[in-house]
């Protein structure tokens, strides 16, 4: 087996249970300004056929269809997939007993084990950033799709809570790049271009929120899932006392702005038209 080389480390850390997401997902579940639901949103933009084949990579814990699980037509055949085979154990546990069946397996989007022209529909939310190599990813997503069939991938904007990035800051030296919005490879700015090389039609929609964050320690919590801001216990106090101060100061509520959005791509029916 190849060796890990730390970027790829840090993030099979990082995703190897639920953990860490859940921290952050349960802050945008109690403070995001936006009530429609990100995940009902993003679910709107699935404009399928009632009998279709779906594969979804990055998974994670299977909230896509867990969220939106009584707007699944019968006849659509749904695969998640994720490289962690804790994310995917998670998304199983999830959707154990809902009125809709649901495959699983652990899959890495760089090499798809399925053949040509076989989906209706790929998903990939959030994860695309990850991908060593996208190139490769999305030679894979294009081989697999029908022709005339849509990518659909979320990614965030550069700036997404940007506001977290500067409490940290302020509570310790300068945190570079809390949550990989600068550097990052796939984002709502530079995602476009990418998609072009592969795919036609190219679309994005932006969803408009934020958070309203009213409570320090799910914030901290959000914070320090990051692997780059990593505290010990003392610290940890420290920092919470220290956004107790901020929400304080900010009138009770401190609000961080959230950017993203989705990306449809099609597949282009004939191999010269992109
Ligand atoms: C930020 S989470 C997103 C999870 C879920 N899609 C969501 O939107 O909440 C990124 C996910 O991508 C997965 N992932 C990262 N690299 C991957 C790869 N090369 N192939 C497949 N999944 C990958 C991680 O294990 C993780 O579950």
């Amino acid at each position: 087996m190849s060796k890990l080389n730390d970027s790829q480390y840090l993030l099979k850390e990082q995703y190897q249970d639920a953990e860490k997401l859940n921290a952050r997902i349960r802050l945008h579940v109690e403070f995001s300004t936006n009530k429609y639901g990100w995940l009902p949103w993003v679910f709107d933009h699935y404009n399928l056929p009632e009998e279709c084949r779906i594969l979804e990579l990055g998974c994670g814990q299977g909230d896509l269809w867990r969220e939106n699980i009584e707007r699944i037509p019968t006849g659509w055949e749904v695969t998640l997939s994720d490289f962690s085979p804790g994310m995917l154990a998670q998304a199983r546990q999830n959707l154990e007993g809902q009125p809709h069946p649901f495959t699983f397996e652990v899959i890495d989007a760089q090499s798809i084990p399925y053949d040509d022209d076989h989906f209706d529909a790929v998903i990939a939310n959030h994860c695309i950033y990850h991908f060593p190599d996208r190139s490769k990813a999305f030679s894979e997503i294009r081989r697999t799709l029908k022709a005339g069939s849509y990518l659909y991938a979320t990614t965030i904007g550069r700036a997404h809570l940007q506001g977290m990035a500067e409490l940290a800051s302020k509570f310790e030296h300068p945190i570079e790049n809390l949550f990989n919005t600068d550097n990052n490879p796939f984002t709502l700015e530079n995602g476009a271009p990418q998609l072009r090389e592969w795919f036609a039609d190219i679309e994005l929609d932006r969803y408009p929120d934020s958070l309203d964050v009213t409570e320090a320690a799910p914030l901290v919590d959000f914070i320090i899932s990051s692997v780059r801001f990593s505290l010990d216990e003392t610290r940890h106090a420290e920092f919470l006392t220290f956004v107790e101060r901020e929400l304080t100061a900010s009138g009770g509520v401190i609000r961080i702005k959230k950017d993203s959005g989705i990306f449809k791509a099609r597949k282009p029916a004939l191999q010269h038209e992109s």
